[in-house]
């Protein structure tokens, strides 16, 4: 089994490292088989998003920026999961996890994590934990992971730490590592909520009026994603009676936001 830990901190060696180091660790218990890998966002070779569209409609492939970005989709491709992390840097992610988003935004368009299992980790000196983890997880489902677990690392300042607090958070730790590894074993198709149902209805509805020649419409296309009888992104059963109701939303809610 292969992990992945997408670190976003600059500090390389920081606190958000530390604690997917602690993650390591514990699933090396579990399973002493699973290769773990780490990208430093901070010294990968990612330059900062132009923001010119090209990915999003003339394909990733024609992006102006050449630089590690594809093999960390291909690393990302490659792993059984994927463990993204990232500090709370004013109540937000930190700009070089920002920056890695922006540069795959393309997915969220063009979906093609389905199935990934992923692990948000967030650290803090006090706040924010919540909201980040939120934050992160709500972009990279629109990829298409899927967040198993969501875990807040509280670094206090030195006087505030004692063994009490250092005892909870580790137990939040073991609880929320054992959490995500009971999902990558699990290997069933993830049943999709009605959210991600409507998601999927919307964005055919968007692409299928799109250009030809946009990179979405051709991925969806190709994907076969467009076809009437195409209800997601693999194969679900999901009765008629949600279908029905998530077209109906999806009509309702075509100017809303
Ligand atoms: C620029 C910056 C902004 C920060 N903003 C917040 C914040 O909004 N709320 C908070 O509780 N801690 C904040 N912190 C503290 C960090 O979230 C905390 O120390 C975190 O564990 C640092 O992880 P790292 O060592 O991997 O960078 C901030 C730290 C920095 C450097």
């Amino acid at each position: 089994m292969k992990i992945l830990a997408v670190i976003g901190s600059p500090r390389n060696n920081g606190n958000t490292y530390e604690a997917v180091k602690l993650i390591e660790d514990e699933l090396n218990i579990k399973n002493p088989g699973i290769e773990f890998e780490y990208v430093q966002l901070g010294s990968a070779n990612l330059k900062p998003c132009k923001g010119c569209f090209t990915c999003i409609e003339r394909g990733e492939e024609k992006c102006p920026l050449k630089d590690g970005r594809e093999t960390l989709e291909f690393k990302m491709q490659q792993a059984d999961g994927v463990i993204f992390a990232s500090p709370v840097y004013t109540y937000n992610v930190s700009w070089i996890m920002k920056n890695f988003l922006d540069r795959f935004a393309y997915r969220c368009h063009r979906p093609d994590f389905h199935g990934k299992k992923a692990m948000v980790v967030v650290s803090t000196g006090a706040v924010g934990l919540g909201f980040v983890a939120a934050l992160l997880s709500l972009s990279l489902g629109t990829m298409g992971f899927i967040t198993c677990a969501k875990l807040g690392v509280t670094f206090p300042p030195a006087h505030e730490r004692n063994d009490t607090r250092l005892k909870k958070e580790m137990n939040k730790l073991v609880r929320k590592t054992e959490m995500f590894y009971e999902r990558l074993l699990d290997t069933k198709p993830e049943k999709p909520s009605f959210i991600k149902l409507l998601q999927f209805v919307k964005q055919k509805r968007a692409y299928s009026k799109a250009p030809k020649d946009l990179a979405d419409f051709k991925f969806w296309r190709d994907k076969g994603w467009l076809a009437e009888t195409t209800d997601y992104y693999y194969e679900v059963r999901a009765g008629k009676m949600i279908k029905l109701l998530v077209y109906i939303i999806s009509k309702l809610t075509r100017c809303a936001g």
